[in-house]
């Protein structure tokens, strides 16, 4: 017997939003679970920020996806922080209730999700590169640091914000930061992470060729409805594989669902549901 459940009210924050995919692929998981929920799109700007959390409870709200530009800044807006949001100083995800606001950040745990249960990608003993110093990469260290990796170097066109983001976290593995510009041609990367916003920006790619090998696999963060420059790049300079960010995305949602709902959606059949191409999210080298 299905059991009916009144549509409890959830949503995604964010300026500009009309890109989001979350209201589809939550609509996916509360349509496989057997859930009534109602997820929306919310514009909401900098100014609006705090008066549309707080309504959004007040109207029996009951969890909001945070994108940008609020990640950072909602954060003044929590009663409790939870350790992932903490390390990544950042929140994807606002638990609500009547007594309190939690916030929690389920971007790291998406990626390696997505590379170690869809790509079959170990991370332990890995040498990992990651491209880029902002909030993005700040969500996702500290979740791949403790899948004990044996280094992960973050090279950032501006040096000095890669030492600052890897200052911020203790560990006992292998943690680096240089210049993009600094990379040395002799050291070896099993995967490579593209946490920059060229492909949002559609910038051209500057970094340098040399940090792939026939063996590498090569992950952008960002998604787009063709393989990103970034994907090419890694392809045209002979990684293994490329992949972008699509699964992330799935992942992250299924694992603020859960922490939602208490129930794990299956994420294996969405992608296909939400007519992306699957030869466009992978490129294999020939
Ligand atoms: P996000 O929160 O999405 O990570 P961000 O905080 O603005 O966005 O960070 C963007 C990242 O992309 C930064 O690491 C930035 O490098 P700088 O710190 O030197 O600005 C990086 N980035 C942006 N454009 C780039 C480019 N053309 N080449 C290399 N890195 C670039």
């Amino acid at each position: 017997m299905v059991q009916l459940i009144s549509a409890d009210q959830y949503g995604v924050i964010g300026d500009p939003i009309s890109h989001s995919q979350s209201p589809s692929i939550h609509k996916l998981f509360a349509q496989q679970l057997g859930h009534s929920i109602d997820y929306k799109a919310y514009h909401v700007s900098e100014n609006q920020l705090e008066s549309f959390i707080y309504e959004f409870r007040k109207k029996g709200g009951r969890g909001l996806n945070i994108t940008l530009p609020h990640k950072t800044t909602a954060l003044k807006y929590v009663d409790i922080i939870n350790p992932r949001a903490k390390e990544a100083d950042a929140i994807n995800t606002l638990i609500i209730d009547e007594e309190k606001i939690i916030g929690d950040n389920t971007d790291g745990i998406g990626l390696i999700n997505d590379l170690e249960i869809n790509f079959n990608q170990s991370l332990k003993n890995k040498r990992i590169l990651i491209l880029g110093a902002g909030g993005a990469t700040l969500g996702i260290l500290s979740p791949l640091l403790k899948r004990e990796p044996k280094n992960i170097l973050v090279a950032n066109r501006t040096a000095s914000k890669a030492k600052i983001v890897t200052s911020k976290f203790k560990s006992n593995f292998s943690l680096d930061a240089c210049g993009i510009n600094e990379l040395d041609p002799e050291q070896i990367f099993d995967i490579i992470i593209n946490a920059t916003s060229i492909g949002i920006t559609k910038q051209s790619i500057n970094f340098p060729s040399f940090v792939i090998t026939e063996n590498t696999v090569c992950y952008d963060l960002s998604y787009s409805y063709e393989p990103t420059l970034f994907m090419r790049w890694s392809i045209e300079n002979k990684a293994k594989l490329a992949i972008q960010g699509w699964g992330m995305l799935i992942e992250q949602a299924a694992a603020s669902y859960c922490l939602w709902r208490d129930k794990k959606p299956n994420t294996s059949s969405i992608l296909k549901q939400l007519n992306i191409n699957a030869s466009s999210q992978v490129l294999r080298r020939l």
